[in-house]
């Protein structure tokens, strides 16, 4: 099991001395980047305070959307905290929330450097680029280690809570497909990778080893708890029933348009907000497909995130009943017939295409290490001025459009660039 075949050694010793080349490169620059945040931590009074929140309110450009007939009993909300979790198509959300961001002249409390605030490490204040105590701002949407306590400091009190769940086990299938080559522990696996993990996880998984948590409820990780609980852990019912608290709207991946529309009614949006094509898809023959079998184990292997799943999609189906089952379906199909409709104006060939057919970088999304399994779009060349830039936007993957919003990814980019030259050599 252990032994390594001679065909196999110099790739995996390549990887292993770049490894850990990185790995003190990434430690040394993290050592860097905290050290100079560390001095501003301050006391209770660091909240935004609600009267700079209202000032921020009142600088808004005043919405537009007094036509329609919700904004008569609502208006729309501005102040937005998005718990963005891996592998659940929150990258879709993200550039939702980037245009209604941009649109509206918001401000977003964005990560400095990278495009997360030093996750795996829970969020601090001091992570956000220009952050000092008593600052607010509108949005908060790129990946964390949630921390409420932290989190609140941000915004103003009436800030809205939203994040999103997918099945644990499709969770899993992708986590373990995008991030396994970052777990050391898992490189002695061979050929059916998944499959011999989930037959037999205690072998190649340790909870201290480096990156574990992308293989084990990495749900109940991103939302700060501990995800090596064990499953009968009373801490798994208070965690899910604390975050039922602190969340006003738990999206459901598996019913996207249905969440979306969902969101479109907490938030008092207008259907044009939540438009959107899907990103960072992957290439479905990239997805394995796991036996029911190999489902029930990864089910019990993430039995945690599976009942924080279980929970949520209960209150999502309580809101969708709540909101209507009938009005439900024929906005998901206006949503539907609107996404077309773009569509068919901006995307060259109308689907999704493999990074190597991707023209322009620009509209190229981040690839897995070793791997480039990740669809994007080509954009039309002939669109009506009138929809170049919203074209333009919807098709702009996550890491080009925070730069496009005045982030600096330096940090992001030296690992993109080292895993793209030495990775994929
Ligand atoms: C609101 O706008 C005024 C004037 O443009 C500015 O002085 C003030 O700092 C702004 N407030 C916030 C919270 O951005
Ligand atoms: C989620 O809820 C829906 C509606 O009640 C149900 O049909 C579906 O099976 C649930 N999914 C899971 C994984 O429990």
């Amino acid at each position: 099991m252990f032994g390594l075949k001679g065909t196999k050694c110099t790739p995996v010793i390549r990887v292993l001395i770049l490894w850990v080349v990185m790995t003190n490169i990434m430690l040394m620059l993290y050592c860097l980047t905290n050290q100079a945040n560390v001095k501003i931590r301050g006391s209770q009074e660091d909240t935004c305070p609600i009267k700079m929140a209202e000032s921020l309110r009142k600088n808004m450009t005043s919405p537009s959307q007094s036509t329609k007939s919700q904004a008569e009993e609502c208006s729309p909300a501005l102040n937005i905290m998005f718990m963005k979790t891996h592998k659940t198509a929150s990258s879709t959300i993200l550039n939702i929330l980037f245009r209604f961001g941009e649109k509206h002249k918001l401000k977003f409390a964005f990560p400095d450097g990278r495009n997360d605030f030093h996750y795996p490490s829970p969020f601090l204040c001091s992570q956000v680029k220009d952050y000092r105590p008593g600052e607010c701002f509108n949005i908060v949407c790129n990946h964390m280690r949630f921390n409420h306590q932290e989190v609140v400091k941000l915004l103003p009190p009436d800030a809205v809570y939203v994040t999103i769940l997918r099945d644990p086990v499709d969770l899993f299938e992708s986590s373990f497909h995008y991030y396994h080559r970052a777990v050391p522990l898992t490189w002695r696996l061979n050929s059916n990778k998944l499959e011999e993990f989930l037959n037999n996880p205690q072998t190649f998984y340790s909870p201290e080893a480096y990156n574990s948590f992308y293989l084990k409820n990495l749900l109940f990780f991103d939302f700060g708890f501990d995800n090596n609980v064990e499953d009968d852990d009373p801490r798994i019912v208070r965690d899910i029933h604390d975050l039922s608290k602190k969340f006003d709207l738990v999206l459901i991946a598996e019913y996207f348009e249905e969440s979306l529309i969902l969101l479109k009614d907490t938030l008092c949006w207008t259907m044009e907000d939540i438009i959107y094509f899907k990103l960072n898809a992957r290439k479905s023959s990239s997805v394995s497909k796991l036996t029911p079998d190999l489902r029930t184990k990864a089910l019990e292997w993430n039995k945690a995130d599976w009942r924080l799943y279980q929970h949520f999609n209960a209150t999502f189906w309580a809101r969708v009943e709540a909101f209507g089952r009938e009005r439900m379906k024929r906005e998901v199909n206006e949503l539907k017939r609107r996404n077309a409709e773009m569509k068919a104006i901006c995307i060259e060939g109308g689907n999704a295409v493999e990074a190597q057919q991707i023209w322009n970088r620009h509209f190229l999304p981040w690839q897995p290490v070793g791997e480039s399994s990740i669809l994007g779009y080509n954009m039309k060349k002939d669109i009506h001025p009138k929809y170049r830039t919203t074209c333009e936007k919807m098709l702009t993957p996550e890491i080009q459009y925070l730069s496009d919003l005045g982030v600096s990814l330096w940090l992001t980019r030296l690992w993109g660039w080292i895993k793209d030259t030495v990775f994929t050599a």
